[in-house]
């Protein structure tokens, strides 16, 4: 397997794949990689001549130090996962420097408003940071499909705003989310929780499909007041926020119309803070 740690070298070799109509598919990850990640390059590989994954633990989008410095960095394992699905995947796993070349900031986005909301607003600056990461990426890569999974469903829909408003030729394929058999999202994070935790966390997505649930018939402060009955249950779960929301402005609403809505979910158990949302209708 080729492992590029140097962006002219990744670019040399796909230039090989340019000419003709050859697709290239590019996944980008942080690394610590689980089911989830490797769904997404199952996909990228049905639907691609060569498949990219990055791999690069990006500074600029951590608001919190402290979680930049517990990130796993797992490449030699990462690796191996990757080499198991197929060992023509193309890895670039670069330096800080290779990406910031010294100057680790963050450009500043507009993305409609989409970076002001649930995340946008719990983690300062964390948009800023994916969209400057993403769109180098995209410039070195230069992907014809580039997949992200739903877990993160705001990154997912600020990615397409990112390409959408710099005009790039890039289709942005969203993946369902990947679950552990008790329901909880895939995330590198869950290596932090306790097995006690772990299991307790189950009760994310259970909650948000019971808020699926009530939102058949309930109104949108009904489906909040069970939400928050179903969580106080459970003193561990600290909860962050949890909104519904359409999914092409994730302007939280407060009434329904006809629109398409999602519900989104962020609660810290113990010290980790998890993510989840379920699409309503
Ligand atoms: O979702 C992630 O792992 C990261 O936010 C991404 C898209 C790789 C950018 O660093």
């Amino acid at each position: 397997m080729l492992i590029f740690s140097k962006k002219d070298a990744l670019q040399q070799h796909l230039q090989q794949y340019r000419p003709a109509q050859n697709t290239i598919g590019f996944v980008p990850t942080m690394g610590a990689l689980h089911s989830g990640h490797l769904s997404l390059m199952r996909q990228s590989l049905l639907q691609n001549a060569v498949t990219v994954v990055s791999i690069f633990v990006n500074p600029t989008q951590f608001n919190n130090p402290d979680d930049l410095l517990k990130y796993p960095r797992t490449l030699e394992a990462d690796a191996a996962k990757i080499a198991t699905l197929d060992e023509g995947i193309v890895v670039f796993a670069p330096e800080v420097d290779e990406m910031y070349d010294g100057n680790t900031t963050s450009a500043h986005y507009d993305f409609d408003g989409l970076e002001y909301q649930m995340e946008g607003a719990h983690r300062p600056g964390h948009f800023d940071g994916v969209g400057t990461i993403v769109k180098k990426l995209f410039d070195i890569v230069q992907p014809t499909n580039a997949y992200f999974g739903e877990k993160d469903f705001q990154q997912l829909q600020i990615v397409k705003k990112l390409v959408e408003k710099n005009n790039m030729p890039i289709n942005i394929i969203g993946c369902p989310i990947s679950r552990e058999p008790n329901g909880l999202a895939m995330s590198s994070r869950n290596e932090r929780l306790k097995p006690t935790e772990r299991e307790a966390a189950a009760l994310i997505y259970k909650t948000l499909q019971g808020a699926r649930e009530q939102f058949k018939t309930g109104s949108i402060a009904q489906v909040k007041g069970y939400v928050t009955a179903a969580l106080a249950t459970h003193p561990e779960f600290t909860t962050e926020y949890f909104e519904i929301a359409p999914e092409d402005t994730l302007e939280p609403a407060t009434v329904k119309e006809n629109r398409k809505y999602r519900a989104f979910i962020a609660v810290f158990l113990g010290n980790v803070r998890l993510i989840d949302n379920i699409s309503l209708n």
